[in-house]
């Protein structure tokens, strides 16, 4: 197993280097090439939530942390506005899809640099850059002879009088047999569906069955692009869920792709003079939303001007030769650094279609591709609709700094795994890493240092300090090459860890009076590390380590310090400093989660229920937690006397899974139909919990499955796997940390 591999498994990171590509650069960061990072658009229509700041912070963390390896980096963004998702809620508003998008589009503006998440650009989808370049590039790839035109079948509303694109239709997925909607099956396999795939197609309009009437539309020839997709996927760096799922797709053979839509709200189709086919069709969403990684690009490079950023040479400068050079080409006609940070709901967009038109129209293709795992709210999916969600704006109207959020979400899990929120979790990782382990170093540093020397000591760093650091500035670089953001918080969090080691081991207010050259010596070296801590959690918390640099007397912002200046000797002197973190109190703690669970309940029709009296539900929950610590083992199956050996254990395949859904099955009182990812495919297993729990709850939550288990028909339905479970409530077996969907318990 190769170093990064390991690393990727171990830290749940992506996969970097040690591979042989022809179609990007794979030298180590920083690269003498511009690196651009973008992070899937947000839909433009409602308001932003914990599960799409994982995404946006987590791609700005990586940007600044390229930035202080000194690669230069562009990190570019915009609202996504077109599509069924923009046009059905702003019909549902009664307003106009574009200034429902624009108003949603502003919002995201104010809100983003809240959260410190600092885009060079934030464009959307409907400006000009982005509508002539979409243009521009279906032109090109009809040009090239990959788009034709072809009669299919789409769904369309009688009554409404009217075609229902993707969105506007909803029926059973022909794949997996979940409730999906037109152009996605996103409550099962995940799959994107073609127009006319989804099966007994109703109407969201009216809610009728919706007809199937025949349209010309036109079509991309991804299944061109199998050979060129398959070396792309062989060089792809990304985490490991983005670089495999897409193989599958191929092998099974790829289909054309339908770009075109009957909507009014979108980009038009190109036409062409003799052209008159298109000139009622607006492009697919998932054609013009992409681009706008380049548009976006393209105006930061416009704004700050070429000779400062150059997007064309991102976006389509010559790679080969820095391939002809072995990678070593010190100039700028090399081509870009593309990194694209995106949820995992979406990796065949950019895994297929994506580089696929890219690479039609002649531009360059993503180095890597990192799909982020969903967020889960107290071990449960995150939902909406159920107001169970942290929403952008409530955190902030709390009084939370964004940097403790940040420091939750890039630390908690890697980029690949689930991330689960509770506000239990948070307060442990604010107060134990944050207040316990970080300011509490800066804090009693500065103070010492301020107020026995008004500053830093004048006298070099010591040999141990030294090395301790550049040890730690070695542990950034090597977790930004493998995408490791916790990786690099880590090192911040344990280099403050060896400071206040370092300070309680030599203890220098004992050394004051006796030893003044030796306590100098203590607290200068203390200073010094806590500069490097600010330097290296710069791209996680950058406001606190930019208040630490303020009190450390430097000028200029952190932001633009490089890694290498944590070594560099803070100034001589400085002001009286102060606490940077504050301790989150376990009455707020309690305060807000019962907030929480109060509002979920109000939103769901079972709290609808307990709030009407039935609090049942509730209060046997309690039970059931206080009999879990006072289990009366007379109620116990009796342990079994025979032992088995390790090996008999290892037979047995468990693996860390995700229920993706649950439904009854007809027919049967106490079985449910589940859809269960493990990472390498989604399994379907029928389980006796019917009864149990509410299956609405259950899409989202972690579960553990036994793999091997012999497939079983029950009721007619195939199950193939067993979800673990204790005791007569079915309490389903889980973990706690952050292994990811697939790994085995052992
Ligand atoms: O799934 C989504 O939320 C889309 N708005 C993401 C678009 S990412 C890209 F292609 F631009
Ligand atoms: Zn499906």
């Amino acid at each position: 197993m190769t170093r990064a591999v390991r690393r990727a498994i171990e830290t749940g990171g992506f996969y970097a280097r040690e591979r042989n590509v022809t179609t990007m650069s794979h030298e180590d960061f920083p690269t003498e090439n511009p690196a651009v990072v973008t992070c899937g658009l947000p839909y433009a229509n409602g308001d932003l939530h914990i599960g799409h700041l994982r995404g946006y912070i987590g791609a700005d963390a990586f940007s600044r942390a390229l930035e202080t390896l000194g690669q230069e980096t562009a990190y570019v963004c915009g609202s996504d506005m077109h599509g069924t998702p923009v046009a059905v809620n702003a019909e549902q508003q009664g307003v106009d899809p574009a200034d429902f998008a624009l108003d949603w589009h502003e919002q995201y503006e104010e809100t983003f640099p809240k959260f410190n998440v600092d885009f060079d650009n934030y464009g959307h989808t409907h400006d000009e850059t982005n509508t002539e370049l979409t243009q521009e590039i279906v032109r090109t790839l009809d040009d090239e002879g990959y788009i034709y035109e072809k009669e299919i079948q789409v769904a369309y509303d009688p009554d409404a009088d009217q075609y229902l694109p993707d969105r506007y239709v909803e029926g059973t997925c022909p794949y997996c047999g979940e409730k999906a909607r037109g152009d996605e099956c996103d409550e099962g396999c995940q799959r994107h569906l073609e127009p006319g795939e989804v099966e007994d197609p109703t109407s969201t309009i009216t809610g009728n069955p919706a007809e199937y009437r025949e349209r010309t539309h036109k079509f991309f020839e991804v299944s061109e692009f199998s050979d060129f997709l398959t070396e792309f996927l062989d060089g792809l760096e990304g985490t490991s869920n983005a670089r495999n799922q897409p193989r599958q797709w191929i092998e099974d053979g790829l289909q054309d792709w339908c770009i075109t839509r009957d909507m009014d709200w979108g980009i038009d189709y190109p036409n062409g003079d003799d052209d008159t086919e298109g000139d009622d069709l607006v492009l697919y969403v998932w054609v013009d939303a992409p681009v706008e990684y380049i548009s976006s690009t393209k105006q930061y490079s416009e704004r700050v001007g070429k000779d400062e950023y150059d997007w064309e040479q991102v976006w389509k400068g010559d790679v080969s030769a820095s391939e002809a050079s072995g990678g070593s080409e010190a100039h700028g006609s090399s081509g870009g650094e593309i990194m694209h940070v995106i949820g995992r709901d979406i990796i065949q967009h950019h895994t297929i279609f994506w580089p696929a038109m890219l690479e039609g129209a002649g531009y360059n293709k993503p180095r890597g591709i990192a799909a982020t795992g969903f967020i889960t709210i107290n071990g449960k999916g995150l939902s909406t609709s159920r107001n169970r969600a942290i929403w952008a704006k409530e955190y902030l109207d709390e009084g939370f700094h964004p940097d403790l959020l940040r420091y939750y979400l890039t630390t908690t899990g890697g980029l690949q795994q689930d991330v689960d929120f509770s506000w239990d979790a948070f307060q442990e990782k604010v107060n134990g890493e944050l207040v316990g382990t970080v300011g509490n170093f800066w804090y009693r540093s500065l103070l010492f240092a301020y107020r026995n020397y008004e500053g830093t000591p004048d006298t070099d760093i010591s040999a141990e300090v030294e090395e301790r650091i550049e040890g730690a500035i070695g542990d950034v670089r090597e977790n930004v090459n493998d995408y490791s953001m916790r990786g690099v918080g880590g090192a911040a969090t344990q280099l403050a860890q060896f400071g206040n080691e370092y300070i309680q081991r030599n203890e220098p207010w004992k050394l004051t009076d006796d030893e003044p050259e030796e306590a100098a010596q203590v607290i200068r070296d203390c200073v010094q590390i806590a500069k490097a801590v600010g330097v290296l959690l710069e791209p996680i918390a950058p406001d606190k380590a930019q208040a630490l640099w303020e009190q450390l007397g430097e000028d200029g912002e952190i932001a633009d310090a490089h890694l290498e200046d944590a070594l560099e000797a803070p100034p001589r002197t400085f002001d009286e400093p102060g606490e940077l973190f504050g301790k989150i109190e376990d009455e707020r703690v309690e305060e807000l989660t019962e907030k929480l669970e109060e509002r979920v309940a109000a939103a769901s029709d079972d709290g609808e229920e307990s709030d009407d009296g039935d609090a049942e539900t509730e209060s046997d929950d309690t039970d059931a937690d206080e009999s879990e610590r006072m289990a009366d083992t007379d109620d116990l199956e009796p342990l079994l006397e025979d032992r088995i050996g390790f090996e008999d254990f290892q037979e047995l395949d468990i693996r860390v899974g995700r229920i993706e859904s649950a439904e009854g099955i007809e027919g049967a009182d106490d079985l449910a139909k589940l859809a269960v990812d493990i990472g390498f495919e989604t399994r379907q297993v029928v389980a006796g919990i019917k009864q149990l729990h509410d299956l609405d709850e259950l899409p989202g939550t972690k579960c553990v499955l036994l793999a091997n288990m012999e497939p079983a028909e029950l009721f007619g339905v195939e199950s193939n796997g067993m979800i673990l479970a204790a005791g007569e409530e079915a309490d389903l077996l889980t973990t706690h940390g952050d292994a990811a969907l697939g790994e085995k318990i052992k």
